[in-house]
């Protein structure tokens, strides 16, 4: 089975994250491909940057706020921890983008000041046209690019005033977190500096243990580990997914402007800056996207799979989403059955060395459950036969008050649990010390 995502980042990458060398400079981020651009600075994720931004630009609570209509939820919890209100702009399934003359009509209806525009999944198209609508209503344009970053492949449209950028663990030149803004005006880049330079370090331990966590989970996904830890955890009733999900979840639920109110810590920021100084885009990433669609296709000949973002200007094929109109398909499948055709005996061994694998842990399993069972009755009955332990007097009482408490929590421990397990209740003892 292959894993549905892995990260990019090298061991190498991942391993320089523990040389001393060059921590001594913290303060300065060297931003690598993002140096020939306008004034960019580096922040904690695309989030703090966008926090930042709307810190300096203090709206007024409830002013409005537009997004394209495809974001994540916390872009959007962010404008409510703002109390600004949000509306949305839908998108064109060919480029991805709101249409302009649709973003015009709702800056017209609610005269919003800030325009989110998100360039998704790796398609890319220029928001010269949105930025003239965004001009004519005095809106500042944010170009959210948190899915667009393929080394020089687009550092940001120089139509809008500002573009996010994300390098979380599932991005492309990942540095486990960490994010780029990108702005035009010098003045409010300044004012987003001198905030950001007042929020707290994350700290080296903090960033070493997460980068632990995801040398874990690169080994994980090597696919032969990968197929055995995925029966292994559904055998033990896990979801696999939101395994991996929560690992590679960047923020805790609740509020997520106070977590977002931090810098890199130097380690994080030295691993942002390494990435940033090597990333370069790969044309033979989108030779091979295509190239899977074609072979899926191809192996699925009653399917029809549909892809979107085909009128961008340009796509990196962050990743490639296909409409299915055949309700039946599981992608799972495909990948397996792709796995068959390509690698028949790796894809035979694989599957027979993880049924075992299953079947071993089912078999642990059991024997825990029976472990943990025979532990229960022994604890139970150990109540029966002292009820005492649990009537600790706690100012001077009467014998016949203790014998008669006693009794009642000896009742009571029948009820609740001799009648699960059968067990004979002898008549309490006091014991010599409350008598
Ligand atoms: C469209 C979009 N915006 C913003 C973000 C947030 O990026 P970060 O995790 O760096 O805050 C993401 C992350 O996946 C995203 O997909």
């Amino acid at each position: 089975m292959q894993p549905r995502l892995l990260l990019d980042i090298s061991t190498a990458d991942l391993l320089s994250i523990a040389s001393p060398v060059g921590l001594a400079n913290s303060t300065a981020c060297d931003l690598g491909v993002f140096k020939s651009r306008r004034t960019a600075l580096p922040c904690l994720s695309a989030r703090s940057g966008f926090h930042a931004l709307l810190q300096t630009l203090a709206l007024p609570a409830k002013s409005p706020i537009i997004y394209s209509a495809i974001t994540i939820e916390t872009m959007v919890a962010i404008a409510h921890e703002h109390q600004l209100a949000t509306h949305f702009v839908d998108v064109d399934p060919a480029t991805m983008l709101p249409a302009p003359e649709a973003l015009d009509a709702l800056l017209t209806q609610t005269s919003a000041k800030v325009v989110v525009i998100a360039q998704l999944y790796g398609c890319v198209s220029s928001l010269q046209a949105h930025a003239v609508v965004c001009q004519k209503h005095g809106a500042l344009l944010v170009e959210d690019c948190a899915q667009a970053f393929s080394g020089d492949f687009h550092l940001g449209d120089a139509a809008s005033d500002f573009s996010l950028f994300s390098f979380g663990p599932i991005k492309r030149f990942t540095a486990l977190g960490g994010g780029v803004i990108v702005g035009q005006d010098a003045e409010r880049m300044q004012a987003i500096a001198n905030l950001i330079n007042t929020w707290p370090r994350k700290s080296d331990a903090w960033f070493i243990q997460r980068a632990l966590k995801f040398l874990a989970l690169k080994i994980a996904s090597i696919p032969f580990i990968y197929t055995a830890l995925l029966r292994s955890l559904s055998a033990l009733g896990q979801d696999a997914d939101a395994l991996i999900g929560s690992i590679a979840r960047g923020f805790q639920a609740g509020r997520i402007t106070p977590q977002l109110a931090h810098r890199m810590s130097p380690r994080q920021q030295r691993l942002l800056a390494r990435r940033l100084n090597n990333a370069k885009h790969s044309e033979a990433r989108s030779q091979s996207a295509m190239q899977s669609l074609h072979n899926a296709q191809q192996h699925l000949t009653n399917v029809s799979l549909q892809r979107i973002g085909t009128a961008s200007q340009k796509n990196a094929f962050w990743l490639m989403p296909v409409l299915v109109l055949n309700p039946k398909y599981d992608p799972a499948k495909v990948v397996m059955r792709k796995l068959a055709l390509c690698h028949p005996l790796a894809f035979a061994l694989v599957d027979q060395l993880s049924h075992l694998c299953a079947l071993l842990l089912g078999i642990v399993r059991a024997l825990a459950a029976a472990i943990r069972a025979l532990c229960r009755h022994r604890f139970d009955s150990f109540c029966c036969h002292r009820p005492h332990r649990f009537e600790a007097p706690m100012e001077p009482a009467q014998p016949s008050q203790i014998a008669s408490r006693a009794r009642a929590y000896c009742q009571f421990v029948v009820e609740r649990f001799c009648s699960r397990v059968g067990s004979q209740v002898c008549e309490p003892r006091l014991p010599s010390h409350t008598q």
